[in-house]
């Protein structure tokens, strides 16, 4: 960890868009994070297409970025758009980059995982999708509380304020998850 009191993030989101309820949620569990938490959010705009005979010339400058933003970090938050049952490509395409070796900089990571989606499971199937590919990286993703928002449309505001309070507590109690299962996992 960064040292005794600080617990330093790594925010991913898996969508792009300006007005993403993804993004405004992951901006919703930064404003709810506890005290001596620092979260960053990794901008994954400009990573290309995974080319593995890109990668045997050197990763992209913006994975190398990303790659080593994920080792620098004390745990890791996804936040995970579903695309047809799925985590986003632009999400699963980050996290491909990332992943190649040497040194795969998920292992050993606590992390946990967002989600907003317009349909009624709240990106659930995609967060499932997320998890599986989490278990071959080696990550520890926090099991509970789930933050499924369901039909996110309904439940932000003009400005990308969350205004469900039952979602808004969910978000904060998966701040203090966080915080205290990656003091847990560093010993
Ligand atoms: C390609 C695509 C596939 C989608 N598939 C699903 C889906 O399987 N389940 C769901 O609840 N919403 C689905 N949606 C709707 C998204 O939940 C909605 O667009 C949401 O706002 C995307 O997240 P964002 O606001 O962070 O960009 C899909 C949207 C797109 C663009």
């Amino acid at each position: 960890m960064s040292d005794a009191r600080s617990i330093s993030v790594l925010g991913i989101c898996g969508s792009l868009r300006q007005g993403s309820f993804n993004r405004a949620a992951l901006n919703t569990a930064i404003e709810l994070r506890p005290p001596g938490m620092e979260v960053t959010v990794a901008d994954i705009s400009q990573i290309p297409l995974y080319n593995e005979d890109v990668r045997a010339q050197g990763f992209p400058p913006p994975v190398e970025t990303l790659r080593q933003q994920i080792k620098a970090a004390d745990a890791l938050l996804f936040a995970c758009p579903e695309y047809n049952y799925s985590m986003s490509g632009v999400l699963k395409n980050a996290i491909d980059w990332a992943s190649r070796p040497p040194d795969q900089p998920f292992a050993g990571k606590p992390a946990a995982i967002i989600g907003a989606a317009a349909g009624m499971a709240g990106s659930a199937r995609a967060q499932g999708d997320l998890r599986r590919s989490m278990v071959f990286l080696d990550m520890h993703p926090i099991n509970k509380p789930e933050v499924l928002i369901f039909q996110a449309q309904n439940k932000f505001d003009a400005n990308g304020r969350l205004t469900d309070d039952v979602a808004r507590g969910l978000l904060g109690d998966l701040m203090k998850a966080l915080a205290a299962w990656t003091g847990q996992l560093a010993g």
